[in-house]
């Protein structure tokens, strides 16, 4: 059995039912995603965007501190749309650095690299096929400061506890001097968070259900999908938004063999996207290892990426 099965049936069994959103981002999943970053209520992107934009200048200035060269490391960059802001001003201003975005996929990376070298031909691009950690490993003998890019606050979608195990992890893997940029979404209005996770034109909801699709279509189950609910809740007092499936009867699902009995309004939990303030995210920094540099927020303070470095 695949980890993929094992942990859908895990979770399909437990109580209370879950499933990981890790696995979203099947080639469907990964075009819904693109749309939500698109959405008008999904402020995430743009405002990230406008941080990087609007302060490319000294962000070049923090990685290129001390050094005279660098090496970008990216940890999910998908289409790099975010990331090219820097990129461009870098090259523009003629930093010494290499540009490795990370991703299992090797046709992610291509695709990624063919647009790069089109855009910017003096980028320096070298695209790293595998898990990040391992990749990581392959970079340990560099004598160049590694500056580790994590953005639009994929931190949130671990729990505190995961969060600070995979920042150790990621702290153990660099050397004294290393960077790490991150992103954070911050606690705000709780009904602009809410509506970011309940587009009006259901995105986010259809976002959800492809993972339901995605168990049917691998792993022969026979979920009906009308009689699922998308519903996103935000605990303004914790910051944690999370997504459910709520059953909207009694039913039984059959996967691989194994029925799985849902009760009317059984929900199973889908994904939490983490809402950060300033001392979550210093506490974040201490607990993992590492030194806060400086950080930038846009003006309406909804996002903000910080610049941590190894000690
Ligand atoms: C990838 N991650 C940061 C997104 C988030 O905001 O938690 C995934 C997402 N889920 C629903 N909308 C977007």
């Amino acid at each position: 059995m695949n980890q993929f099965a094992k942990d859908v049936l895990d979770g399909l069994s437990a109580n209370p039912k879950e499933l990981s959103s890790k696995y979203f981002y099947d080639q469907k999943g990964d075009k819904l995603f693109q749309q939500i970053m698109a959405l008008e209520e999904y402020y995430l992107t743009r405002t990230e965007y406008s941080i990087l934009k609007d302060n490319k200048d000294s962000i070049l200035k923090a990685f290129r501190e001390g050094v005279s060269k660098f090496n970008l490391i990216e940890f999910g960059a998908g289409d790099g749309y975010k990331t090219k802001v820097l990129l461009r001003h870098f090259v523009k201003e003629r930093a010494d650095f290499t540009y490795m975005p990370i991703d299992i996929s090797g046709n992610v990376l291509k695709i990624l690299e063919t647009a790069l070298h089109e855009e910017l031909p003096d980028l320096q691009v070298k695209g790293l096929q595998n898990e990040y950690f391992k990749a990581l490993d392959q970079l340990h003998d560099s004598p160049d400061r590694n500056v580790v890019l994590f953005l639009g606050s994929n931190i949130g979608n671990f729990t505190g506890d995961e969060a600070v195990q995979f920042l150790t992890h990621l702290n153990d893997s660099l050397k004294p001097g290393d960077l790490l940029f991150i992103g954070f979404d911050l606690k705000k209005d709780p009904n602009v968070i809410l509506d970011a996770y309940n587009d009006r034109s259901g995105v986010t909801r259809a976002f959800n259900l492809n993972l339901l699709a995605r168990i049917n279509q691998e792993l022969g189950g026979n979920f009906n999908i009308d009689k699922f609910r998308h519903h996103p809740i935000y605990n303004p007092m914790t910051g944690t938004t999370s997504s459910f499936l709520v059953s909207t009867e009694k039913q039984t699902v059959e996967i691989m063999d194994t029925a799985i009995q849902f009760g009317a309004w059984e929900a199973i939990h889908m994904e939490i996207s983490q809402k950060y303030d300033q001392q979550m995210i210093e506490k974040i920094a201490t607990d993992s290892g590492f030194e806060i540099v400086g950080s930038f927020k846009d003006e309406s303070n909804y996002f903000l990426n910080a610049v941590w470095s190894k000690k």
